[in-house]
């Protein structure tokens, strides 16, 4: 199963099983990881599902869409590797991502 690299707040990583068809959000949420809040759910309203992605998958993930944009830019926290971690499907060539959770706004 291909994996995602997680690092926590306090700077914990951990590997989780990462299922293709799940978005990132649902990957950590589900792994129990209750600082994720992704309140909306995944329907791209929220923006409290903020990751940074390590910049060498830059090019793997799918490009940003304008109303993603708009809600990190909400974020006073926003980096240029900024995502929400809702709007990325995991796909096997994802294989061992590296994801952080953004600090809360
Ligand atoms: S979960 Fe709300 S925008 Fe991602």
């Amino acid at each position: 199963m291909p994996k995602l690299l997680l690092t926590d707040r306090a700077g914990g990583e951990t590997p989780l099983e990462a299922p293709a068809g799940r978005s990132v959000m649902e990957i950590i949420r589900d792994a129990g990881f209750d600082e994720l809040l992704a309140l909306c759910g995944g329907c791209l309203s929220c923006a409290t599902c903020h990751v940074y992605v390590d910049e060498a998958f830059a090019d793997l993930l799918p490009k940003m869409s304008e109303d993603e944009n708009d809600l990190l830019d909400s974020s006073d926290r926003r980096q240029p590797n900024s995502r929400l971690s809702c709007q990325i499907p995991f796909t096997d060539e994802l294989d061992g991502l590296k994801v952080r959770i953004a600090p809360e706004d």
